[in-house]
């Protein structure tokens, strides 16, 4: 039998020292900026705290809302019997028709065409990873390996391109004086940048200014994606969330294309569907022909192959039985609506408690504005460093807040805590 003896346990220890010591110089980074904002929010004490940092909707409980039409449809879904084989690498077809045919319209021409390559993704962040890849393999326009990205804008864009091995460049987007969309900044940044370059747009409900373009803006925006020859890219995080009418949120994107624009489309359903911990999500690229969708198809796969291998089956299982059934579709769209209605209640009420109850001569007009899941306040970092040690109102150092964190119940104390600190 083999004793260990001093000599070689004092080698192994050694050994293995030199194993851990691999990671020595691995440099400290920081904590995410949103989920910090909740962990301040846990440890407060104080029954009146708010918790506005966090992007997922609420009920007017302010506890997570699990939508009625997705309890049915799951339960119809999961008590039938399904095996738990692997998707192939681009997913669920039937599911991928749906979500495509939701954004793009059922109606749309590339999608009738065979033209649009489709590929169930890990939500929203997934897809745009997806797209970013794609774009640092095969993007051949002039404007180089870059990528346009409106200031400010989502947090995790920067980094999801960058990881992608693309170049981040900003463009002009909000105007801190009137809290709304500096289009004049907009057009006249995008007209300076290279022909040929690859622009992103978030589709509705831009996070986190809650401005977006107006029709009229976005048919601007697409004339001018033409003469410049750009590749647009859109971001739709919040279909339904935006007016409550997925139709109409869908307008920007449904427009470029009509237009012919080769798009790329990333899609979520964490917040139109509350499945945020499903992780279901879409990418798709508009191809100018059906034989060049196929060549797309292939190397979406090659891409997405050594990544996960194949996507997860339990989201797009429940998104299906959604929008295949057309009353719990119905259903669906009426529950959206809801939430988008509860969010814009949320807003007049904030506005009417800061103008009326408190008399704030302070401008609000852009708390009823700006649309979808966020407000841009206008506070500044020392203002919400107040509100958060004299309220307990927690939200992010940008004056961001979730309005769907906000209820009947506490709206007013909110306005109250706001007028305070903003006086
Ligand atoms: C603008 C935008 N894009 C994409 C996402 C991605 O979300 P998910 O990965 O949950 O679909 C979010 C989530 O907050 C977002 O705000």
């Amino acid at each position: 039998m083999f004793r260990a003896t001093s000599k070689s346990v004092f080698r192994s220890a050694l050994q293995r020292r030199a194993l851990i010591n691999s990671w020595a110089n691995v440099p400290q980074g920081p904590p995410d900026p949103i989920l910090g904002v909740t962990e301040a929010f846990k440890a407060d004490t104080n029954p009146k705290k708010m918790n506005l940092g966090v992007g997922a909707y609420r009920d007017d409980n302010n506890k997570p809302f699990v939508l009625p039409s997705v309890i049915e449809a799951e339960t119809r879904v999961f008590n039938n019997f399904h095996d738990k084989e692997y998707l192939g690498i681009t997913g669920d077809p039937e599911y991928n028709r749906l979500a495509a045919e939701l954004a793009y319209g059922a109606d749309s021409r590339p999608l009738k065409e065979g033209r649009v390559s489709v590929s169930q993704s890990i939500s929203g962040t997934g897809a745009l990873r997806i797209g970013g890849v794609f774009l640092s393999r095969f993007f051949e326009g002039k404007g180089g390996k870059k990528i346009y990205l409106p200031t400010p804008t989502w947090g995790n864009h920067i980094p999801i391109f960058k990881d992608s091995g693309l170049e981040v460049v900003q463009y002009k987007y909000f105007d801190k004086n009137t809290n709304g969309l500096d289009f004049a900044g907009m057009v006249a940044d995008l007209e300076k940048i290279p022909d040929e370059s690859v622009v992103l747009f978030h589709a509705c409900a831009h996070n986190p200014t809650g401005v977006d373009p107006t029709r009229e803006q976005w048919i601007e925006l697409s004339k001018l994606a033409k003469a410049k020859k750009f590749t647009p890219f859109f971001d739709m995080a919040y279909q339904g969330f935006a007016s409550g009418d997925c139709d109409a949120d869908a307008f920007a994107v449904r427009h470029f294309v009509e237009q012919g624009h080769n798009i790329l489309l990333a899609q979520s359903f964490s917040k139109n569907m509350g499945l945020y911990g499903e992780r279901v999500g879409l990418f798709s690229v508009v191809n100018e022909t059906a034989e060049q969708q196929k060549r797309t198809d292939s190397q979406i796969k090659i891409l997405i192959r050594p990544m996960y291998s194949n996507p997860p089956l339990s989201g797009p299982r429940i998104v299906k039985g959604v929008l295949s059934d057309p009353k719990t579709a119905t259903q669906w769209k009426s529950e959206v609506k809801l939430m988008a209605d509860r969010i814009i209640s949320m807003r007049t009420q904030l506005r009417h408690h800061l103008e009326n109850t408190y008399g704030s001569k302070k401008s609000w007009e852009h708390v009823t504005s700006q649309i979808g899941m966020f407000c841009y306040t206008g506070m500044t970092p020392d203002q919400v460093e107040r509100i958060k040690k004299e309220f307990s109102v927690y939200l992010t150092k940008d004056g961001r807040i979730s309005i769907a964190g906000i209820t009947s119940g506490n709206v007013e104390y909110l306005a109250k805590a706001i007028h305070e600190v903003t006086k």
